[in-house]
């Protein structure tokens, strides 16, 4: 046969061969395809780049040696129940807390309640309610400039009792 100039010679090829070379040729392939599957597998897991910011408070906590799990309490959302400041200033007596905390701004041991709840707010980087439920369950976790870590941690008090020392702290402001 002859095609713009150039001839073919028909290479006559046996049905065996023509059945080997298939074969080979398919294997072939299939060894190409199957290399590339495994190509195309990543060889590492991607490193997600996702930081979580630390909690409102967590430098004053570690500065103060806080321990993890007072950091990791930091992060949860204060609830708390609708305080009563009539009731707050009772426990302020009944607690004991009277015995080292003026409700005026005079010093006994700790610092005097008046004014507190403004000085809450801007004491650390936590909402004045924050900072002073922190102060009553943790004392420890932020001590007050010019003043002791000598008050107890009042870790035991009932939601309602922490909301209504709060709500007496803000009406007394
Ligand atoms: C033995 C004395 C003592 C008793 C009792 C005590 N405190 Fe204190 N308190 C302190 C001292 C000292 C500080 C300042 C050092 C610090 O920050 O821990 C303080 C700090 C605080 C602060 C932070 C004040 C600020 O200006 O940042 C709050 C709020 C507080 N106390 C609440 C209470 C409550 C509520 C009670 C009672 C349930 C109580 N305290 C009982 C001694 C006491």
């Amino acid at each position: 046969m002859r095609i713009a100039g150039y001839s073919f010679k028909r290479v006559k090829i046996g049905r065996n061969r023509l059945a080997v070379a298939s074969l080979t040729f398919l294997l072939l392939i299939s060894v190409l395809l199957i290399g590339c599957t495994e190509l195309a597998k990543p060889t590492a897991t991607a490193v997600v780049f996702d930081p979580t910011p630390a909690p409102p408070g967590t430098r004053e906590l570690v500065l103060a040696g806080g321990s993890a799990a007072d950091i990791a309490a930091l992060a949860q959302p204060v609830e708390l129940p609708e305080g009563n400041a009539s009731n707050g200033e009772q426990l302020h007596t009944t607690l004991g807390c009277a015995a080292c905390h003026s409700i005026a701004d005079d010093v006994i041991v700790g610092p005097g309640w008046k004014g507190l709840y403004t000085r809450a707010g801007e004491r650390t980087e936590m909402e004045a309610e924050e900072y002073l439920i922190q102060s009553i369950t943790k004392p420890s976790a932020f001590i007050a400039e010019g003043f002791t870590n000598v008050m107890p941690a009042f870790d035991y008090l009932s939601d309602q009792e922490l909301a209504d020392l709060v709500a007496f702290v803000q009406a007394n402001n």
